[in-house]
């Protein structure tokens, strides 16, 4: 077969990065996470459950740096998760598609999943240290 130079249909390296692919990719991303990340929460509640040597391996775990860097990047993928969880509900509702509210959501959505990460684990440090 002769190499026929068909064109080819846009991926990732040709699109130039835009808020609404952001923002869906990393819904994707968020909603893996989630997932891997809920495997974490049925380990703390297996082992609550086992008894206190178990439990204490999850604590220690979980209140070591890199368990911590791990619960705050759930924190912020289930926080993200739902406001652009919430966004897609407003899509399916059949509003908001118009580009320049697409482009506002989608920011809003980012801030405020910041903005609700950080306050979650000031009161969580504020509460428990
Ligand atoms: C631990 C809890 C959650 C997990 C594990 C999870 C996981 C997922 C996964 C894997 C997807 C598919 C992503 C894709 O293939 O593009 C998804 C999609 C979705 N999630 Fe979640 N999710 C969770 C919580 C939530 C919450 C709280 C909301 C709040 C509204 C939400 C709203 C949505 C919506 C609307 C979609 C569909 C997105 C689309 O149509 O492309 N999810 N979720």
């Amino acid at each position: 077969m002769a190499n026929i130079e068909r064109p080819l249909s846009p991926h990732l390296q040709i699109y130039k990065p835009q808020i609404t692919m952001v923002t869906s990719i990393t819904h994707r991303i968020t909603g893996v996470a989630l997932g891997v990340g809920t495997l974490l929460l049925a380990w703390w509640l297996i082992a609550a459950a086992t008894g206190p040597e178990a439990y204490e391996v999850v604590s220690q775990f979980l209140a070591s740096w890199f368990g911590r860097l791990v619960m705050f990047g759930f924190t912020w993928a289930l926080f993200y998760h739902l406001c652009n969880g919430i966004r897609h509900l407003f899509w399916d509702a059949g509003k908001g598609f118009e580009l320049p509210t697409m482009r506002k959501t989608g920011m809003a959505a980012i801030i405020a999943s910041v903005v609700l990460t950080l306050l979650t684990w000031v009161v969580a440090y504020g509460i428990g240290g």
